[in-house]
């Protein structure tokens, strides 16, 4: 096929896409991101950032940003493993260490960098992946980047993964990984029981706490403090893009797993380091989650979620199990969902419809993240506003899911 051909098929591809309501442009966000913002220069509520906490635009990143590139530059130049291993990156490892209660950690471009590089560095062929079928897509791409044998169990439904766990017997390794908090559903993975059946069925544990970093347990260590399921953790994924307000990913491990990491995980080895101001910012993140400012930030994350599930399910809205401050709204169809979207935004609201792949078809929904920088009147207007365009559009209602 020539590159003409190859443009026509293309250019059909992306026809198709606008004409199944699945087409996807980038809006343009003025400024910092806060909790209001102002998007292709109207000022609009923003309500799908997972800047949660607020970081993001923080003083005290910004200016640890500022002073490391004043000391280091702004590049690192080389991998980790060739000359970029700068003094930021070394620190920052030895901190999230200590936040997780692990030996070791060690840094990852991205959370999609993290997960693709982890996962195929601990199971190839012959190797079996136990993976909730909500997991993000980056665990996905990690798991077929392996050549490990996939096993997609029932959404947190820990009976059927049991029987899949007896059932799938190898003489290779056996890898369960999990969201921590479900990205586009907003519910937590039952972890107590997953260390339950990892030591029972003798597999190793791996959970992506994306959107639990800094934001869910007592003092911010995410969905495993939160279930009590610290300790039994084999590899700890975390992101520092979300509600640590700056960039980047980590797996927290014991020593051996680290090394074992750093000598085999793909996107580490072979990919330039994190930029040393952007490891940077991530250490004052870190002192805030410890901080009483952090706890503050956290309790009112959760009061501003809480207040804006419980308004949502009174209006009727399906918002999926969510029990977070990530807060789905059923809708159904791509195209329902981008009106709804649409609307809301004339309204001056940003909230993104989320469509396939990004979940099953027949099951798109509103993404509403849920920020402590939120005021209280913003989130009640934001409901009120709401339940005025759903009821325009005949989409509310509790009933409207069949089983996706
Ligand atoms: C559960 C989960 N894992 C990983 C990622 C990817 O992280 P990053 O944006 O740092 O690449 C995301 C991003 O949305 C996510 O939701």
């Amino acid at each position: 096929m020539g590159v003409k051909t190859m443009m026509t098929v293309f250019h059909k591809e992306l026809d198709a896409l606008r004409a199944e309501g699945l087409y996807r442009r980038m809006q343009l966000v003025e400024g910092c991101q806060g909790s209001r913002i102002l998007l292709d220069g109207h000022d609009t509520l923003l309500l799908c950032s997972n800047n949660y906490l607020g970081l993001a635009s923080h003083p005290l990143l910004k200016e640890a940003s500022i002073k490391a590139v004043e000391r280091y530059g702004t590049g690192s130049g080389a991998a980790r493993l060739v000359s970029g291993n700068m003094e930021l990156h070394d620190e920052l490892e030895r901190r999230i260490a200590a936040f997780k209660g692990t030996e070791a950690a060690v840094l990852f471009n991205s959370g999609y960098a993290a997960n693709t590089g982890i996962i195929p560095a601990l199971v190839g062929r012959g190797d079996v992946i136990f993976s909730d079928r909500l997991n993000h897509a980056s665990i996905v791409d990690g798991a077929l980047l392996s050549r490990a044998r996939l096993v997609r169990y029932p959404h947190n439904d820990m009976r059927a993964l049991r029987k899949l766990l007896s059932e799938m017997v190898t003489d290779g390794r056996r890898l369960m990984v999990t969201d921590g908090v479900f990205s586009m559903d907003g519910d937590i993975a039952s972890l107590e029981e997953l260390v339950a059946l990892k030591e029972e069925f003798g597999a190793l544990l791996m959970v992506d706490d994306a959107h639990g970093t800094g934001v869910l347990g007592q003092t911010g260590r995410g969905s495993a403090e939160l279930c009590g399921a610290m300790a039994g953790i084999d590899i700890h994924m975390g992101t520092l893009g979300k509600g640590l307000g700056g960039f980047g990913a980590y797996a927290a491990a014991s020593r051996e797993m680290i090394d074992y990491l750093v000598n085999r995980a793909r996107s580490f080895i072979f990919s330039t380091s994190l930029p040393p101001a952007v490891a940077a910012t991530a250490i004052p993140a870190l002192d805030l989650v410890d901080s009483p400012e952090g706890g503050a930030l956290r309790q009112k994350l959760a009061h501003n979620a809480n207040l804006f599930r419980t308004a949502l399910a009174a209006a009727s809205f399906d918002i999926m199990g969510s029990t977070t401050q990530i807060v789905p709204v059923f809708v159904g169809e791509a195209k329902e969902v981008m009106e709804f979207s649409r609307q809301l935004l004339a309204e001056g609201i940003f909230v993104q419809g989320i469509r396939p792949p990004t979940v099953p078809k027949g099951s798109c929904r509103l993404r509403c993240t849920i920020m402590a920088t939120h005021a209280l009147s913003d989130l009640e207007h934001d409901a009120a506003v709401m339940q005025a365009a759903a009821n325009r559009l005949g989409i509310i209602g509790q009933d409207r899911r069949g089983s996706p």
